[in-house]
């Protein structure tokens, strides 16, 4: 985990305001926990996403498996990185079905989480979802 300073990387600060502009739209009315995503693509594009809950509490959708969603409707299938925020005081880390989800297409994903302060973290996929299962844990079952 590497804690970034307050002044965020341009690149990144672009991602967490489209993450910010799809957290305004989240729908989290049980929770009252809005997030969003911005899932960059290897070819540059960027693919945002909120959560979005339900009155059947586990039918909910996280914001980064509903960027994931979308980005893999365009085409898009291979991932830098990924930018969540959330309004919590602390930046908020992918859920672990999120890990998974997102493991099958980025293995080497850079995750960054900040908080409203800017204040932000960085991890690899790698080290949030260690010995993952993957396309390959299936080959010769
Ligand atoms: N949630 C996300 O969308 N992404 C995360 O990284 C953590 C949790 C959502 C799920 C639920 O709608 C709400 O936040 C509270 O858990």
């Amino acid at each position: 985990m590497t804690s970034l300073p307050p002044d965020l990387p341009p690149h990144i600060q672009r991602l967490r305001e489209q993450a910010d502009a799809a957290r305004a739209n989240a729908w989290a009315p049980y929770s009252h926990f809005p997030v969003g995503a911005a899932l960059e693509s290897t070819d540059g594009r960027v693919f945002a996403g909120c959560n979005v809950e339900n009155a059947a509490y586990p039918a909910g959708t996280c914001a980064e498996r509903v960027a994931l969603g979308t980005a893999v409707a365009a085409g898009a299938r291979a991932f830098v990185r990924v930018v969540i925020t959330s309004q919590h005081h602390a930046p908020t880390p992918p859920c672990g079905i999120c890990r998974q989800a997102l493991v099958e297409f980025a293995p080497a994903l850079e995750i960054h989480a900040v908080a409203p302060d800017g204040r932000a973290v960085r991890w690899s996929l790698a080290e949030l979802l260690p010995a993952p299962f993957t396309p390959g844990s299936l080959e010769n079952v």
